[in-house]
């Protein structure tokens, strides 16, 4: 496609490895959906989205979409079919890049060849660029997925005249996955020259997130606070000082979430709706729940609630040992998720031990998941790290208080007392505390009615933030 640069409007390109409804295993695919929604709506610029067409999205789904073209994409000595795929929702145009090989396999991560996956998809992305029917200013990549895009724009495609000036933002999710692999996969797999390792390499090895880092415009990231905490070594996972070089590309914007998805108005998924306004169907919620889960049926009891990722960072190590003092509580809990073996073990455990009190459900359910931010009156959340975090957000849309760390997203969105509670240090007694300080305040009916009605009306939209990127966007657009 020709390149037209007369309209004022910016146009990105918005990379990612999963977009939510199509895909997702996490946060991410809800950004990747949310918040080129939000830009779009505002008709300042224009986000399209471009993903891998995975085996998880149904032949129905796909029936939809539209056949655009398809090229080869030569990577290293492999030359592989990419094919493209064009649907319109939403406001949005997705794009969805289809190579059977790659990615008509179970599960969207976790094979040997991941960063062949990827690479194969960074480079299709840039190699299909011309042919969409959408010209972008910027090149907005997510995680190390997408990290080879920057890369392989600034070595090699910068200087072609199609591809020159455009702009690259790479927003970290998550620092903890850093696309680590062997100088060997340099030459063989991205098909680069050995001579550009120092530009992709990280304590020896080649690191895709510090060769983003390198190579893009600007690196964001998804709070305020997080942004902040990657200079430090307890939350950089070992590229502090590559960031601290890089602080002035850092900055960090908070996520919102989708209003209308999490709405307990329109009731999706939930047992009865319910607004600030008219809260009596969150307690029918709550009924229900406990007659779903077979625990007792007890208003007064307070729920405490949880979905997540079975994983350390998520706070699991001190909530295990907390889980001790909490079951002496009168209260219950339930838990939605699936990971590390050694917590969904621990769990399953403490409810055969406890059956009164205990939930674990082992599992990624989108339903339940918010069955139990409306059926709550607590949300744990006490994680150890969290770039962003997003179920602390939906809980409050569902008038569910959260228990959080003071550590990232989360700091920047509950605020003690007001909306929620603050658990200052990692440790199962400072946890533990914090719970009975939720379970003490739960106990005054009219000061916690006036605290969820707060939680429940503040504005978690994308509304605020997709200003921020607008304005992030049209500022490096416009950058010589
Ligand atoms: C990652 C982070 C999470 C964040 C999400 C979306 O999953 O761990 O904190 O909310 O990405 O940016």
């Amino acid at each position: 496609m020709k390149k037209d640069n007369s309209s004022n409007c910016t146009k990105i390109l918005f990379v990612a490895a999963e977009v939510n409804p199509f895909s997702q295993t996490g946060g991410l695919g809800e950004v990747a959906s949310s918040l080129p929604i939000a830009v779009n709506e505002t008709k300042c610029a224009e986000v399209a989205v471009i993903s891998p067409l995975y085996e998880c999205i149904t032949k129905e789904v796909r029936s939809r979409f539209e056949f655009v073209t398809s090229t080869y994409v030569q990577l290293s000595w492999r030359r592989q079919y990419a094919g493209l795929f064009r649907y319109k929702t939403r406001g949005v145009t997705y794009f969805f890049i289809d190579n059977e090989y790659y990615f008509k396999r179970k599960g969207l991560y976790g094979h040997f060849d991941d960063g062949e996956r990827f690479a194969f998809f960074s480079k299709a992305v840039l190699d299909l660029m011309p042919l969409l029917d959408f010209v972008p200013n910027i090149i907005h990549t997510n995680d190390w997925h997408t990290a080879l895009v920057p890369i392989y724009y600034r070595l090699a495609y910068a200087d072609r005249p199609w591809y020159r000036g455009m702009k690259n933002i790479f927003t970290i999710h998550n620092i903890e996955y850093q696309g680590i692999f062997g100088r060997e996969i340099l030459g063989d797999v991205f098909g680069l020259a050995d001579f550009v390792f120092p530009r992709l390499s990280w304590k020896g090895s080649v690191n895709l997130v510090a060769g983003a880092i390198r190579c893009a415009d600007i690196v964001s990231t998804v709070s305020e606070t997080y942004a902040k905490e990657l200079m430090l070594p307890e939350f950089a996972c070992g590229l502090e000082n590559l960031i601290k070089d890089y602080a002035e590309k850092m900055t960090g914007i908070v996520n919102g979430i989708d209003m209308e998805v999490y709405n307990p108005e329109t009731g999706a998924d939930l047992y009865a709706v319910y607004s600030a306004e008219e809260i009596a169907g969150k307690a029918e919620n709550k009924k229900n729940l406990q007659k779903y889960l077979k625990l007792p049926v007890k208003a007064n009891t307070p729920l405490i609630t949880m979905v997540t990722r079975l994983a350390a960072h998520k706070g699991l190590d001190i909530l295990k040992d907390a889980m001790k003092g909490l079951v002496k509580e009168d209260i219950q809990f339930v838990l939605l998720g699936s990971g590390a073996p050694e917590y969904e073990g621990f769990f399953m455990d403490i409810e055969r031990a406890y059956p009164d009190k205990v939930r674990a459900i082992i599992a990624f359910d989108k339903s339940l998941s918010r069955k139990l931010f409306a059926s709550g009156d607590i949300y744990m959340m006490p994680s150890k790290s969290e770039p962003c975090g997003l179920g602390q957000m939906m809980a409050m849309r569902y008038g569910t208080l959260p228990i959080v760390r003071n550590v990232g997203g989360l700091n920047d969105t509950v605020k003690e007392g007001v909306n929620g509670f603050v658990c200052t240090s990692h440790t199962s007694e400072a946890l533990l505390e914090t719970v009975k300080r939720a379970i003490n305040a739960y106990k005054n009916k009219e000061e916690w009615a006036k605290t969820v009605k707060k939680a429940m009306t503040t504005d978690w939209s994308w509304k605020v933030s997709a200003k921020k990127y607008i304005d992030m966007y049209d500022a490096l657009a416009k950058n010589p």
